[in-house]
């Protein structure tokens, strides 16, 4: 190797974009890499805020190249050990984001892969096209950039008085796995309807209504210039900082502890309740469909969760047993089927405290199924998971959606 090559490799080892794994052993271990991740360039993963960074718990970190070395020196003068959870998250993301053809369904891998905003639109359109007969496309509202808000209505016979249930991906933008798993979702309902007898079970008894990216300004953004963007994408006169957590905005228990007032952090909850256009028209949506809607999901990533209410308080939900049940043989049917671990109960028991939720406020709402799945994985990728994974995470998931459905079918 001539030394111009030497010289320009060495550069690139030393100035990649990287993710950190960090395990703090002290309190001034802890300390530091609070102020790490708030005072450097960097984007926390895991947990979700600083304020949840703890003593032997593992933090993971992406580091851009820019700041890499100040924050390994940090890292390194207060003998804080790390280790590279993800040497190339740039390939990563290039992997993701690679193929992404203009015909949504001209391959077999279609759903395999990651869809640009435009080719989820794309998607919904044809989606509807092709099944004229069984899928509507609803309109439910617009986001703060003035994206079109699409639900889709699956809606497989016409039996009267059909209960519904609700599905939403994408709330937070950087969470790719969760749009995919909408698209999945749809896709195998309308191919399996008429051979698979679960699935049928279920549409025979209930609409399903789907709405792909409950985000798509934090998503679209994602895209185009920060693949770490969790927010959506409002602006506010009263700071520089934009966005607000879209699963801290609804009306429950809203901006207590687990959530921010601080338009910097990551768990802003907005001005008020329902402040973000993305909350109010999810909301508004919801309290017009209250008696029909019986089950709620909202996908997320990473993890490995299946979570129910609540997460604004401690206290257990009215059917804490049945909702566990419900959980328990969703996850012991994943590790049987797909050998995969997946945590459940109550979100605020299981991960932390956080307010303003979706599911809580569905749930305060009156839809007494209400759900909160963290899909794959456990932090190997984290939010950059290959698109070879989506099979498996969204199967998985799909399992958990109807081994849910199923039960409530049964009860009633
Ligand atoms: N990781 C999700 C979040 O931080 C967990 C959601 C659990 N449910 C809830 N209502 N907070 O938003
Ligand atoms: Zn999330």
């Amino acid at each position: 190797m001539n030394l111009d090559k030497l010289l320009k490799t060495a550069h690139c080892t030393e100035t990649q974009d990287q993710v950190l794994s960090i395990t703090p052993k002290t309190q001034e271990q802890v300390d530091i890499l609070k102020t790490v991740s708030t005072q450097y360039e960097t984007a926390l993963w895991q947990p979700v805020s600083p304020h949840y960074i703890k003593e032997d718990t593992q933090v993971h970190l992406f580091v851009p190249a820019n700041s890499s070395e100040t924050v390994k020196d940090l890292l390194q003068r207060h003998a804080i050990t790390h280790e590279v959870l993800l040497a190339n998250p740039n390939e990563l993301i290039e992997m993701q984001t690679r193929n992404d053809s203009t015909d949504p369904r001209s391959s077999s891998t279609f759903y395999e892969r990651y869809h640009s905003l435009e080719d989820i639109y794309f998607w919904i359109n044809r989606t509807k096209q092709d099944n004229p007969d069984t899928v509507k496309v609803i309109l439910i509202g617009s986001s703060f950039e003035k994206r079109p808000l699409y639900v889709l209505k699956l809606s497989l016979n016409n039996r009267p008085n059909k209960k519904a249930m609700w599905i939403d991906c994408g709330i937070h933008a950087r969470e790719w796995i969760s749009p995919a798993f909408c698209l999945w979702f749809v896709q195998y309902s309308l191919s399996f309807y008429q051979s698979n007898k679960d699935i049928a079970n279920i549409l025979d008894n209930m609409d399903v209504y789907v709405l792909p990216v409950l985000n798509p300004d934090g998503y679209h953004y994602t895209w185009t210039t920060n693949r770490m963007w969790r927010k959506n994408r409002s602006t506010n006169m009263s700071t520089k900082c934009i966005g607000v957590d879209l699963n801290r905005n609804f009306d429950a228990n809203w901006c207590t502890e687990g959530a921010s007032d601080q338009p910097c952090t990551e768990i802003y909850c907005g001005a008020f309740p329902e402040s973000e256009p993305e909350t109010l028209a999810v909301a508004d949506f919801l309290r017009s469909h209250k008696h029909i809607v019986q089950i709620y999901f909202s996908i997320h990533s990473y993890s490995q969760m299946l979570l129910f209410p609540f997460s604004c308080t401690l206290e257990e939900a009215e059917n804490h047993s049945e909702l566990l049940e419900m959980v328990q043989e969703a996850a012991q049917k994943i590790q049987r089927h797909y050998r995969n671990i997946y945590k459940y109960g109550s979100g605020a028991k299981t991960i932390y405290l956080a307010p303003g939720g979706s599911d809580d406020w569905a749930y305060n709402l009156g839809i007494k199924y209400s759900f909160t799945f963290e899909l794959q994985d456990r932090g190997s990728y984290g939010f950059l998971l290959p698109p070879s994974h989506i099979s498996k995470a969204c199967n998985e998931a799909l399992l958990a959606v109807k081994t849910i459905a199923l039960k409530v079918v049964e009860k009633t």
